[in-house]
């Protein structure tokens, strides 16, 4: 197959909008203040050691913050925190004003974290690759907090929040 194309952009698009994942917020704190962003592109890469990743646009405001601290907080959402996804989700709401929303706790390494999410870590940046528009972060998690076991998930499936 040497002279396949590469698949249209929008193809792609479509394909993985029906991979449904789970949604996070994103999160780290450091000399630049509080900053986070709702992340569907975290998946687990092993377990020996204990490692995820999570896909961050360079463009995004949170991105330098990240690169800066080396540590980050990953906030598994229950299904009825899809308001919270939606403010984390979009440039239109300043940090003041995201933050503002939800309960919030410093962690063991100061990582903001939802007090009542389905499950949060905190996490050290361990490597860095630069793929296309994103950076790829592998991240090693050094603490983890199981929150919720009387609710479900929230899943992005199909440009569409569903539940878990
Ligand atoms: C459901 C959902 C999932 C998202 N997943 C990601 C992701 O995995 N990586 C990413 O870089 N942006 C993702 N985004 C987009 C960012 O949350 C958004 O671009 C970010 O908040 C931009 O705002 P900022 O640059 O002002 O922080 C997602 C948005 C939504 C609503």
């Amino acid at each position: 197959m040497p002279d396949r194309l590469p698949l249209p952009k929008h193809v792609f698009r479509d394909a993985m909008a029906r991979l449904a994942s789970a949604v996070t917020i994103v999160t780290t704190d450091g000399a630049g203040g509080r900053h986070g962003f709702t992340a569907s592109a975290v998946c687990s890469v092993s377990d020996d050691p204990a490692t995820l990743l999570v896909c961050v646009n360079r463009s995004a405001s949170t991105h330098a913050h990240l690169v800066a601290n080396g540590l980050l907080g990953i906030n598994i959402l229950t299904h009825d925190q899809e308001s919270l996804s939606t403010l984390f989700g979009s440039s239109r709401h300043d940090m003041e004003t995201r933050f503002a929303a939800g309960r919030w706790k410093r962690g063991e390494i100061g990582m903001p974290l939802l007090v009542d999410a389905l499950v949060s870590m905190e996490c050290r940046i361990a490597q860095m690759q630069e793929v296309g528009t994103h950076t790829v972060m592998f991240v090693e998690p050094l603490c983890a907090e199981f929150l919720r076991s009387d609710i479900s998930g929230l899943v992005w499936f199909d440009r569409a929040y569903r539940r878990a």
